[in-house]
């Protein structure tokens, strides 16, 4: 009895261990990864107002546009800039010393950010910027505190106003959720195949079975 009492005990570290964390409140990501309109408006957004700082690095183009259904040459005119083909992966052309100098840290990659964050997580920082004098952006984020990055999507939110922006990032989310796991989308399609392909193939095997067995019974 003792033994297992320790025993579930243990089980129950991590749990405590989460639980124990700062309490931020984060928002559930109202995000569908079926919608395509929304994953393009989100991927827009992504790479007009963040790869100037961030880069994605395991992210093509190409692979983007084939799962998002954009068309070449949206991709080409909107979305690429002048010096990148559609082979190449999400760079940023914001130099590691300069970023050092200017937000005290590098933007890290964010292919995986929201794999390794969470969607909640995510949707909550990008809507989580508020005010403060004291940072030197002038702003800070509920769930990142004294966060080094500017609102940078501060003109967006004026544009747009609270509710509109807040789709905005929860499209910008969604293109995030996906990103950081681009192979999905390819996964379900060659699952299709793959169920389709045992289906058929699981005729022949019958009635091959049925001969083998003819004899023996
Ligand atoms: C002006 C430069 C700049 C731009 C543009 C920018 N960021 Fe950042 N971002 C940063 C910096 C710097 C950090 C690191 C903050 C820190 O560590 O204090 C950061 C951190 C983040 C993080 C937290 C990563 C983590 O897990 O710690 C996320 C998520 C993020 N940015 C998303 C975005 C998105 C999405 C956009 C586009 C809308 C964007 N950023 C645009 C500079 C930028």
């Amino acid at each position: 009895m003792k033994k297992l009492l320790s025993a579930l005990l243990i089980m129950c570290v991590p749990v405590f261990a989460q639980a124990a964390g700062p309490a931020v409140e984060l928002t559930p990501a109202p995000i569908n990864k079926d919608d395509k309109v929304s994953l393009q408006r989100g991927a827009q957004i992504f790479i007009n107002n963040c790869l100037g700082c961030h880069s994605a690095q395991y992210m093509r183009y190409e692979r983007m546009a084939m799962d998002l259904d954009i068309p070449a040459d949206i991709l080409q005119k909107n979305l690429l800039f002048t010096s990148e083909r559609v082979g190449d992966t999400m760079k940023t052309a914001m130099p590691t010393e300069l970023a050092k100098k200017w937000f005290g840290t590098v933007p890290p990659d964010l292919t995986l950010a929201a794999r390794v964050r969470g969607s909640d997580w995510v949707y909550s920082y990008l809507t989580g910027f508020y005010p403060d004098a004291k940072r030197p952006w002038g702003v800070n984020n509920h769930v990142f505190p004294d966060v080094g990055m500017p609102h940078v999507l501060a003109n967006m939110e004026a544009q747009l106003g609270e509710k509109g922006f807040k789709e905005a990032m929860a499209d910008l989310t969604n293109y995030m959720v996906y990103m950081a796991e681009p192979m999905r989308a390819e996964r379900e399609r060659l699952g299709v195949y793959v169920l389709l392909f045992l289906a058929i193939f699981a005729i022949p095997v019958y009635f091959l079975n049925r001969e083998y067995w003819k004899d023996v019974h």
